[in-house]
């Protein structure tokens, strides 16, 4: 199976793809993740990266396109993937669609979580995530046991360099203008669904749980 996560920053789609690839054995593959890993290990594609996303930008579809499909080769024994973060523009979705119908696959379902702007500003100046493990904690909604250590692995939380106000505002404008138009390309597709995210964290995730449960369900009915 394969599941995309939409959503604007902070929506919770990192929170809820960690919770769902454990609970269906799924790969949870986040982009931004994965570009933060590079920067950390110091690679070419992390200084290519850097700049774009501590100013709130998208990288360049070429970079990421060449990134996620290299990933989901690496993916293919596994029960389904969670792709969080990616595709993020209409390039992305169609670069994404053709790479999976070379191997006979497609996206199986797209959840789009609603969390309106004013909620975002909130959620992402207080969050804290481990560099680690990529655990994600909010100063308030979701404290660690231990002030400032992440729970797994004791590792001290760090604030993203881009969860500072101003650089929120720059990540919402780049959702709204170049990933919001995948609803529409996902909707005609047939396969988008829209998720309130406000409440708990809890609450989501069961109804998440239940529309896989119900795709995967429908896939093997
Ligand atoms: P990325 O890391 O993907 O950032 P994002 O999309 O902005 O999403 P976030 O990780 O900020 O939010 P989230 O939805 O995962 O929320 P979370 O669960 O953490 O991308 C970073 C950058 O990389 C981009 O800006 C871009 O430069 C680049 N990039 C990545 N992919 C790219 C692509 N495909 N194309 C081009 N560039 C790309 O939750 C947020 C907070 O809220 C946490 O503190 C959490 O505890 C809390 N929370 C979660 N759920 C709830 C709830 N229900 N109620 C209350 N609080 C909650
Ligand atoms: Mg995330």
């Amino acid at each position: 199976m394969i599941l995309v996560l939409l959503g604007p920053p902070g929506a919770g789609k990192g929170t809820q793809a960690a919770r769902l690839a454990a609970a269906f054995g799924m790969r949870h593959l986040s982009s931004g993740d994965l570009l933060r890993s590079e920067r950390k290990k110091g690679t070419e594609l992390g200084g290519r990266v850097g700049g774009y996303m501590d100013a709130g930008h998208l990288v360049p579809d070429n970079i990421i396109v060449e990134v996620i499909l290299a990933e989901l080769q690496s993916a293919k024994r596994e029960a389904g993937v969670i792709l969080d973060g990616f595709p993020r523009t209409v390039s992305q979705a169609g670069s994404l669609d053709e790479a999976l119908s070379r191997i006979a696959q497609k996206v199986d379902l797209v959840i789009s979580l609603q969390v309106p702007d004013r909620e975002i500003v909130a959620r992402i100046t207080g969050r804290r995530i481990c560099s680690t493990c990529g655990g994600v904690y909010h100063v308030v909604k979701h404290p660690p046991a231990q002030p400032g250590r992440c729970d797994r692995d004791q590792t001290p939380l760090i604030h993203r360099p881009d969860d500072t106000e101003d650089v929120v505002q720059q990540r919402l404008a780049a959702y709204h203008a170049q990933t919001e138009p995948l609803e529409a390309y996902f909707r005609r597709k047939g396969i988008l669904v829209e998720v309130d995210g406000t409440p708990d964290a809890d609450s989501v995730f069961a109804e998440l749980q239940r529309m896989v449960k119900q795709r995967l369900g429908e896939a093997v009915s």
